[in-house]
């Protein structure tokens, strides 16, 4: 009998693109692939949050390498990948949230909700997909979706929208790109503090409302997406694609 040999959660020699890596669940994400191995590139708009990111990974003997870029602006993006090396791994962390009651929901918060979480991260994970594939990397790709990729919310209705499209979209790419031995998957958090959600948490009765429906009773916490990153990203889920991996602390159990 073959003797079993545990695949390596180790990521040595990956090259890491994480969107959205200068603050929240980007940065952890960023800082759980730096100290798996990976060298990691940090992109977001604000240049001064970056450095921040970059100073304070590199206190804790960590290197992250930053790009400044606003993500909707494809052509944009498409000119910095040229003059970036190749990635291994994809993290699509940068999203928002404009929470309105659907009868409300006005046409500019629709389309800048749209506009990142799905329509940029759809045209950025196509042009690392195609250099993957030019370059033969089997690499993984992971869009930080949400539990609101799986279940409604109240005044969700756009961001429950955009969520649930990035599930679809996982689905059709990792059936399009399994050849390539690409896989693509969604990591779908609760509620994680961070500046996204800090408001929303701060209101008591939202937060009895998240407490009552997160079986294990707390909130999540940034290190609570950092294990199942890496998971997805190294060789110890290479036969996992087109799924989520749910960490919701069993919101979506029931
Ligand atoms: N926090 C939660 O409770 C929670 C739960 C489930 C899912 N999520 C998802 O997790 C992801 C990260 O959320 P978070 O809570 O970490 O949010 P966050 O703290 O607000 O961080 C968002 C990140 O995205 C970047 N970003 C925003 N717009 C961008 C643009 N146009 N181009 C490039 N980068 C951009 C931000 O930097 P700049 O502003 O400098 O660009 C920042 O680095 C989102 O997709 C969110 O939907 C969050």
């Amino acid at each position: 009998m073959a003797f079993p040999r545990t695949p390596t959660f180790r990521l040595d020699h990956c090259r890491a693109l994480v969107t959205g890596g200068s603050r929240g669940i980007g940065f952890a994400a960023a800082i759980a692939l730096a100290s798996a191995g990976a060298e990691v590139w940090i992109m977001a708009r604000q240049a001064d949050q970056l450095h921040d990111a970059v100073k304070s990974a590199a206190a804790e003997g960590l290197r992250l390498n930053s790009v400044t870029l606003d993500i909707t602006d494809t052509a944009r993006v498409s000119e910095v990948l040229e003059t970036l090396p190749d990635f291994d791994i994809l993290v699509n962390s940068a999203g928002l949230a404009r929470h309105q009651p659907f009868l409300e929901v006005s046409e500019a918060n629709f389309d800048a909700v749209m506009a990142l979480n799905l329509r940029a991260t759809f045209f950025i994970s196509q042009q690392v997909a195609q250099r993957m594939k030019m370059r033969q990397i089997a690499g993984s790709i992971i869009h930080i979706s949400s539990q609101m990729g799986h279940v409604g919310g109240p005044e969700r209705s756009v961001y429950c929208a955009s969520k649930f499209a990035l599930e679809g979209l996982t689905k059709t790419m990792a059936l399009e790109l399994g050849e390539l031995g690409i896989r693509v998957n969604t990591l779908c958090p609760t509620f994680i503090v961070t500046e996204l959600s800090r408001a929303n948490l701060a209101d008591a009765a939202f937060n009895r409302y998240v407490l009552d429906n997160i079986k294990l009773n707390r909130v999540g916490t940034l290190e609570d997406i950092m294990g199942p990153v890496v998971f997805l990203a190294s060789p110890a889920s290479a036969l996992i694609t087109g799924t989520s991996l749910m960490v919701d602390g069993g919101w979506t159990a029931t």
